[in-house]
């Protein structure tokens, strides 16, 4: 059979994914936990990477070669650019870009490296299976871009960067480096987040305040999704 991995990047975004799977088998590599464990009949691989760029591509790597998953959904919270997006609502990635990586002094656009792209798709019949999912449980959920950067943003300034290069509806610190380990390995995969913050001045105290709210309403998104992957 299949397995799905699901990883997050901090410990509140799988804690209630680890809530609710059953027969957990924890094994640890690589200095960080990964655990086995099946829901509604699937086997799942479920992590989290600690935050960035570097340790989740490390997690991603993990999931598809060292534990054989086929599929790799990410669930997480975001900060939101797209002023329609509030507080605990969902956005599914069609595309991540990184907005921190910059050789743009040598002509190319912001992004962009030699032999990579600047943004990458994920996989359209998971976000199918979202939409399925969104409209069953009657929840709405907005398709957008995904700016991924190896750091916190809290002004309005660098904010304005992302949209204005990327325009990006949200931005986090993981989902473009995991979609760059699965588009090169073949792997479909898929970025869910909900919001916890505006990347603005006071995204810090908001993160504090909705970031394990906002963590579970996507843990519980990507376990209804579960069902219906094959
Ligand atoms: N994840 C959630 N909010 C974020 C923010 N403001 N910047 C980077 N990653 C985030």
């Amino acid at each position: 059979m299949s397995k799905i991995a699901i990883m997050g990047a901090m410990p509140e975004e799988i804690e209630p994914l680890l809530a609710k799977v059953e027969n957990v088998n924890r094994i640890e590599y690589a200095n960080n936990s990964y655990y086995e464990a099946t829901y509604k009949g699937k086997e799942l691989v479920i992590a989290y990477s600690k935050i960035g760029k570097v340790f989740s591509s490390l997690t991603a790597s993990t999931l598809l070669e060292k534990f054989g998953c086929s599929t790799l959904l990410f669930s997480g919270v975001a900060g939101a650019i797209n002023p329609e997006l509030k507080i605990g609502d969902l956005i599914i990635a069609d595309k991540l870009c990184q907005h921190d990586l910059d050789i743009s002094i040598f002509g190319h656009a912001f992004g962009y490296v030699p032999e990579g792209a600047v943004f990458v798709e994920s996989d359209a019949g998971l976000r199918e299976v979202a939409k399925a999912v969104a409209h069953k449980n009657k929840l709405s959920i907005i398709e957008g871009t995904i700016a991924t950067g190896d750091q916190f943003v809290a002004s309005n300034e660098r904010k304005e960067f992302i949209s204005t290069h990327f325009q990006a509806d949200a931005l986090e610190m993981e989902g473009a480096s995991v979609a760059v380990i699965c588009d090169a390995l073949n792997v479909p995969f898929f970025v869910l987040r909900a919001i916890s913050d505006t990347a603005n001045d006071d995204a810090g105290v908001d993160f504090d305040e909705f970031m394990i709210g906002s963590a579970k309403i996507s843990a519980n998104f990507i376990l209804d999704m579960v069902e219906s992957i094959e």
